[in-house]
């Protein structure tokens, strides 16, 4: 607490002592004004309660910056559409990781460096064969990655930042060829070779989709697009996901072990799962006769249905990602020829939702994943694949979460508090003393039906 208030301090009046407490105000560069309650705890035994951190911030970071209600995102201050324009992944990259923009020589330096680390250790690509063909790609990532943590980990001092930086460098590497070995081997096709004279995103389609049999020419249009896809998706502060890895990585755990935890938050239909919902769901719907009907759905309070691509807990207005992807989108499908019903049905749909007293009410604009599985399923890739290409754009963002954290001296592990709502204390009933004395447990919680 702080020794002496000022006009910006804020004041917390416990009603049931009558006690006040002056709680310290925080400011950041750009934003929202803060409250600080690191100390409110120790100082007062008084806890707050936010579930899913709707109003906490758990960290400082310089790296990316949000204003959900005027859909602004900025990394390391420059807009987002700016990057989008006139950047490519391996800058941004860079921009994320380092703070900067490179230099020609840096941009060179940084990119022999990332090309070095692309080839996965034999070992490691046995892993692969554990797994059954069918696997969901998504958890062969989180398998692999983890398992990177099982070849770097003796070495690994992760306060060294020489170390950070190595890491650091073999997570944005090795994830395209992690990503597109599940997809191989669920096609039972042999794993190509990274190859260096690509750039990232053009080895990201060779990988994927180049045959040894066949010359694979690569198709620019393509390249170009998957290159804005993976910008966008670089960072995205503190998102679940982003989170998560930060959480993990509190308690100095490997940062290969910490990258899977993202990956596994990633994959929730929440989170980085829902471009592959949207696709499911525009199937769902079928023609634009039933889209009335899943608007109706998605308003039903007793329904599970949501409108999946809508929605965002930051952004209270057009996420800046969609707005670039839906131009992208457009673009793409022109270039390739594709005349996409799905298309045809998500802009409808996006259309109908958009002028909807629900939506409207509840401020939920279409997201990037609404966008970027159209694009994806374009680009030729699986629906299952769609998850995975998030979770390559994104390891840059975790990782240099991670970095951030570590470099931090005042971070901490992580540990949230709890309101304890259970039992309070009781005494043991030897099991020859329990019958109708003792509550029934309710199978529907024991099978999943909620409590
Ligand atoms: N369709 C219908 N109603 C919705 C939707 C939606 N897509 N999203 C939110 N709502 C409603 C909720 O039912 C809730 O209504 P209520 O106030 O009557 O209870 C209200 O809007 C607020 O929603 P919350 O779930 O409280 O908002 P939260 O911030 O927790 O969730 C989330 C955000 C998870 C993204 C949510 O909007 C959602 O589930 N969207 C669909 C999934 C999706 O597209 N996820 C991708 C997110 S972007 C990303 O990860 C890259």
């Amino acid at each position: 607490m702080a020794k002496s208030s000022t006009k910006d301090d804020f004041t917390l009046t416990d009603n049931s002592t009558g006690k006040s407490y002056t709680l310290p105000a925080l400011t950041g560069s750009m934003g929202n004004r803060l409250v600080d309650i690191s100390k409110l705890y120790p100082q007062t035994g008084i806890l707050t309660y936010d579930p899913g951190f709707s109003s906490t911030a758990a960290c400082k970071s310089d790296i990316t910056y949000i204003d959900g209600n005027k859909g602004v995102l900025m990394h390391r201050g420059y807009p987002i559409d700016q990057l989008a324009k006139h950047s490519d992944y391996i800058e941004v990259c860079y921009l994320l990781l380092y703070g900067q923009l490179p230099t020609p020589e840096q941009k060179e330096q940084f990119d022999t460096d990332i090309k070095h680390h692309t080839l996965l250790h034999e070992q490691l690509i046995r892993f692969y064969s554990g797994f059954m063909r069918s696997a969901h790609p998504m958890a062969v990532m989180v398998g692999v990655v983890g398992a990177l943590s099982a070849f770097y980990h003796d070495k690994m001092d992760i306060t060294d930042p020489n170390e950070q930086r190595v890491a650091a460098h073999r997570i944005i590497a090795k994830m395209p060829t992690i990503g597109a070995y599940a997809y191989k081997y669920s096609l039972g096709m042999p794993f190509p070779m990274p190859r260096n004279k690509y750039t990232y995103a053009e080895n990201l389609l060779h990988l994927m989709f180049s045959n040894p049999a066949e010359d694979y020419d690569i198709n620019p249009v393509l390249a170009k697009a998957i290159n804005l896809l993976l910008i966008l998706h670089a960072d995205h502060e503190q998102n679940a996901s982003t989170s998560t890895v930060r959480l993990a990585g509190s308690s100095g755990a490997n940062p290969y072990a910490c990258v899977a935890s993202g990956i596994a938050s990633l994959w929730g239909p929440a989170h980085g799962g829902a471009n592959e919902a949207v696709l499911k769901m525009l199937g769902q719907i079928g023609t634009s006769r039933n889209i009335p009907k899943f608007i109706k759905k998605a308003q039903d309070p007793d329904d599970s249905f949501r409108l999946m691509g809508f929605g965002h807990r930051v952004y209270k207005s057009y996420d800046p990602r969609a707005t670039v992807l839906r131009e992208s989108c457009h673009e793409v499908l022109n270039v390739l020829g594709i005349n996409d019903p799905q298309l045809e049905l998500a802009m409808e749909l996006e259309q109908i939702a958009l002028k909807d007293a629900y939506f409207i009410e509840k401020k939920l604009y279409p997201n990037v994943d609404f966008y970027s599985g159209i694009i994806m399923s374009a680009l030729g890739f699986p629906t299952s694949m769609f998850t995975v290409m998030f979770a390559i754009g994104r390891s840059v963002g975790w990782i240099s979460h991670w970095k951030e954290m570590l470099m931090d001296d005042h971070h901490r592990i992580g540990r949230p508090r709890q309101l304890y709502l259970g039992e309070t204390e009781r005494k043991f009933n030897p099991m020859d003393k329990r019958g109708h004395t003792e509550k029934k447990t309710s199978w529907s919680w024991l099978w999943g039906g909620g409590r």
